[in-house]
């Protein structure tokens, strides 16, 4: 295990009913609060309402942000910016998935910048300072509800980045799982295949003297592949939809990975797809990571051999490390297209015929990755793999 600093500021509120604590959260930080939210779910599913009736009881004064796109680009950070620049905006508030999450986060730290928020996302600059905001989480999925990472495009460069800082941690995170009813069953898969892409980032690691770690991962890919299925079975289970919703936070809030790094390269693979081709994350992620697992085997067998005997119930008995791991692989591509998770790019109509501009996105820095350095024909052979 290597030397770690956990921190971790968000106050989690997770459970029914508990949009009412915005009249205590949000006056701790001011009266002028920008609400930023989507396409238009919470007007349709009747959130929205709810938010500014619990706005309007602090008397506070409202402006808002419609229309963040999934994948949020900077355009509408820029818009988000302006409106706290010219309003004095005190505080933002979140409302949606993690697209509008970070979204926010973007425009909280663009909001006490100087210069264009694309600075930070590209890391030209670093966010040293950013407006408080808080969040009502209303999709399971990214953990951007409890960490400070965000992830942005510039559509016009087709460029998609993460970034983050100490400073973009949500002061607060409101989890009412019944907010997570109406999302329609594509994106709770996307959200599913996410969290657990999540997870096996953190797996794949070089460290050792991992055991709490290791089993704590596996205990949450587990868990989500126990309560998926069911939550399938009935969208509006509040049991099923609160399992998915803590193991989506619980995936990505730092928890998981003290002591080692993950490896994360799956993640730059699908974000440079999503840049070029606009689908969903979590998509994207279920396509590729299976492929990444059968490029990178070699690299440490035994830890797919424990992924898959620990998690997937493979019988390693007369079987090859590499056999076991084989299966085990084939095991999480068999659960994600049980539950309905696209498994070849030709499921988004993609061809081969982007694939060197994807991978350039991919290597724009060079080498990636902290399981396996992956380079650019590296990539270029795990998206072949993946038509
Ligand atoms: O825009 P609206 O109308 O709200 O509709 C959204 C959107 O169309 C809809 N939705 C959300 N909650 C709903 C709902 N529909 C009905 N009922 C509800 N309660 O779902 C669609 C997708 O929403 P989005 O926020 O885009 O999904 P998700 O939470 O999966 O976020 C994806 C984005 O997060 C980034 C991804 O790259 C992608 O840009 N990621 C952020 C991370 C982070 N900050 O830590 C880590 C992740 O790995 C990921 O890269
Ligand atoms: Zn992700």
């Amino acid at each position: 295990m290597q030397n770690f600093t956990f921190y971790n500021p968000t106050k989690l509120i997770f459970g029914k009913d508990q949009l009412s604590q915005l009249q205590t959260e949000i006056p701790q930080y001011g009266k002028k609060v920008l609400v930023v939210y989507g396409g238009g779910s919470i007007k349709q599913n009747g959130l929205y309402d709810k938010v500014m009736a619990q706005l309007n009881e602090i008397g506070a004064e409202v402006f808002e942000l419609a229309g963040v796109e999934p994948n949020p680009r900077i355009s509408t950070v820029r818009k988000g910016v302006e409106i706290c620049k010219n309003e004095g905006v005190d505080f933002l508030l979140a409302v949606g998935g993690g697209s509008v999450i970070d979204c926010t986060k973007a425009i909280a730290a663009g909001a006490k910048y100087d210069g264009d928020a694309w600075d930070l996302v590209i890391k030209k600059a670093f966010a040293e300072k950013a407006l408080p905001f808080g969040t009502v989480l209303t999709l399971a999925a990214t953990g951007s509800e409890m960490n400070a990472g965000s992830v942005i495009t510039n559509w016009e460069t087709n460029e998609k980045y993460g970034w983050g800082s100490p400073v973009t941690f949500p002061k607060f995170s409101i989890l009412d799982p019944v907010n997570t009813f109406t999302v329609p069953r594509n994106q709770t898969v996307y959200g599913i295949v996410d969290m657990m892409s999540h997870v096996l980032e953190h797996y794949f690691h070089l460290e050792e003297n991992t055991d709490f770690q290791d089993r704590m991962c596996e205990s949450l890919l587990i868990t989500i592949m126990e309560a998926a299925p069911k939550l399938l079975e009935d969208l509006e289970s509040y049991e099923h939809r609160a399992a998915i919703l803590y193991s989506g936070t619980m995936a990505l809030n730092g928890i998981l990975n003290m002591g080692y790094r993950g490896d994360w390269a799956t993640h730059n693979i699908e974000h440079a797809v999503s840049a070029v081709y606009d689908i969903p994350h979590g998509g994207g992620l279920a396509i590729l990571f299976p492929n990444w697992m059968k490029h990178n085997l070699n690299v440490k067998p035994e830890r797919f051999k424990q992924l898959a005997i620990r998690v997937f119930n493979v019988d390693p008995a007369g079987k090859t490390d590499e056999e076991t791991a084989l299966e085990g692989i084939e095991k999480l591509r068999e659960f994600w297209s049980s539950i309905g998770a696209p498994s070849r790019l030709a499921d988004y109509d993609i061809d081969d015929s982007k694939i060197e501009l994807m991978a350039d996105k991919a290597t724009v820095n060079g080498e990636f990755g902290n399981f396996a350095k992956l380079n650019h024909d590296d990539v270029v052979s795990i998206y072949r793999a993946s038509l």
